[in-house]
């Protein structure tokens, strides 16, 4: 194992690991602190973080308002408190050590004024910004206005060199160093490009090299990168540290801190992950935001995956092609090809008879408990995504035009539910396609560790 020397990240020399941001509540401010407290580098969530009552009680998510725009408002206003009451529990628990960063997706509804918000009155409690999710051309802008380092979170070469020539070649000073991260191997949303296939893997080594002959083509020889993504022991990334064609890396580590003492998430998840095995993992395009992301494949995303098994396509009028007539409420029929017959017939003889449009012309097919449950999640929408291709709303325009997809979720409500000792069953749990190292490795053949345990191990390579 090749010495792990300390490098400067977000104006500090800290050793070159980093816990990775993770909403909803799933990194926060006692395991970022913690992370810094090691003098690593610690990211809280800044997506609907917890913040609590003068007893340090956690305050639910709660609106006051029926209106979805204004609803929005109020989901801008209590991150803004959760990211400030996060940012001061990470600062307390860090002892001044490591730094602290805040994670922000640049696709939830607000970003910026979420970002601007907590940075206005954060001084000195957070060091850096990470952000992906979409391009977050403002993100530096924002940053250098308050003397806060800044991460972008990308997934090729070409992505930052966009964000480099559109927007950051003006806030260089800030930019702290640019997140690589694996769309084939991460936990969460993953930034998997149209040309690039989900079945097809490349390894991370040429698309670093890529990066970092980037970087230095227009100066950045000295940022690092910060490689996210299927990262668990440091033996497997020996090439990758004193690489003269990677040059200065950190490494990220998103689900390995998920199973620490101060891990927030509740017990029966880090049990389940414990249990995971390989190719539990699914890398797929459910989400409302329109990314691909990676979770482990329990009920919540089984249901999701046998409702897109069984979507058929069809056409308004009958035609040669589609002349199989389908009753779809009692004043709608629709046509749908001979051949499909047989599968939306056995799918509502299996309970599952409400029929859906999708915005691409085709029908998926819902149980009765299914359809009430997704009415009512659209109706309690807080417009948290800029773009929500499950309940149609937009930032910009309220509604975005098209049909609400059957086929998507209310990531919102899951990512909060689980996050606050909800199923871990019946909602979704984003992982890395590693998780199910945890099964084998010994670190936690004893228990759980505590971060400052599990950090020790990184150290060692394992
Ligand atoms: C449960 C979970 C939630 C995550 N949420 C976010 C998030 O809100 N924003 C973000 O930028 N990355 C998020 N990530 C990605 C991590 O920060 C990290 O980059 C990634 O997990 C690294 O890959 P690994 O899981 O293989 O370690 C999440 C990952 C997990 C596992
Ligand atoms: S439906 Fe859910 S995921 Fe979509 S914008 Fe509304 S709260 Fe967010």
């Amino acid at each position: 194992m090749k010495n792990l020397n300390p490098i400067m990240i977000s104006g500090k020399e800290v050793l070159p690991l980093i816990e990775g941001g993770k909403g909803i509540n799933a990194s926060d401010g006692r395991s970022s602190g913690a992370w810094a407290h090691e003098n690593c580098v610690g990211t809280f969530s800044g997506v609907s973080p917890d913040y609590y009552d003068e007893n340090g009680k956690v305050i639910p998510e709660h609106y006051l308002t029926k209106n979805r725009l204004t609803r929005h408002v109020e989901m801008v206003e209590q991150s803004i408190k959760g990211c400030l009451a996060q940012a001061k529990i990470a600062h307390e628990i860090s002892g001044g050590n490591g730094r602290i960063h805040m994670n922000m997706l640049w696709e939830l509804a607000g970003s910026q004024q979420i970002l601007t918000g907590v940075l206005e009155k954060a001084k000195g409690l957070i060091n850096g910004v990470t952000c992906g999710a979409g391009l977050p051309y403002n993100l530096g802008e924002i940053a250098s206005k308050f003397g806060v380092y800044y991460y972008p979170i990308i997934s090729s070469a070409r992505a930052f060199q966009v964000l480099w020539k559109r927007a950051y070649n003006r806030f260089m000073e800030y930019l702290g160093g640019v997140v690589y991260e694996d769309p084939w191997l991460a936990g969460g949303h993953n930034g998997l490009s149209n040309a690039e296939d989900p079945q097809t893997p490349q390894t991370p080594y040429e698309r670093l090299v890529e990066l970092r002959k980037t970087m230095n083509s227009v100066g950045l020889h000295e940022k690092p990168i910060i490689l996210a993504g299927g990262v668990w022991a440091l033996e497997d990334w020996q090439d990758y540290i004193d690489n003269p064609d990677i040059g200065k890396i950190a490494f990220q580590f998103g689900t390995r801190p998920m199973i620490t003492k101060e891990s927030p998430i509740s017990d029966a998840w880090k049990k389940l992950m414990l249990q995971v095995k390989k190719g539990d993992v699914i890398l797929q395009k459910f989400s409302p935001t329109g990314f691909f992301s990676s979770a482990i494949k329990n009920t919540f995303l089984s249901r999701l995956m046998e409702r897109k098994q069984g979507e058929i396509t069809f056409q308004k009028e009958a035609s040669d092609e589609y002349s199989y007539p389908l009753e779809i409420s009692e004043t709608k029929k629709i046509f749908i090809k001979p051949e499909d017959a047989e599968k939306a017939n056995k799918q509502i003889a299996a309970g599952y008879s409400e029929i859906k449009e999708t915005p691409d012309d085709t029908v998926v097919f819902l149980s009765a408990d299914e359809w009430v449950q997704m009415k009512e999640d659209r109706k309690n929408c807080v417009g948290c995504l800029s773009q929500c291709q499950f309940s149609a709303w937009s930032q910009a325009k309220g509604n975005s035009g098209r049909l609400p997809d059957p086929r998507s979720y209310c990531i919102h409500k899951t990512l909060y539910d689980v996050s606050h000792n909800g199923s871990i069953v019946d909602n979704l749990l984003f992982a890395g396609h590693q998780v199910y190292r945890f099964a084998t490795d010994p670190l936690y053949r004893n228990g759980i560790p505590s971060v400052k345990e599990l950090i020790e191990r990184i150290k060692t390579g394992k």
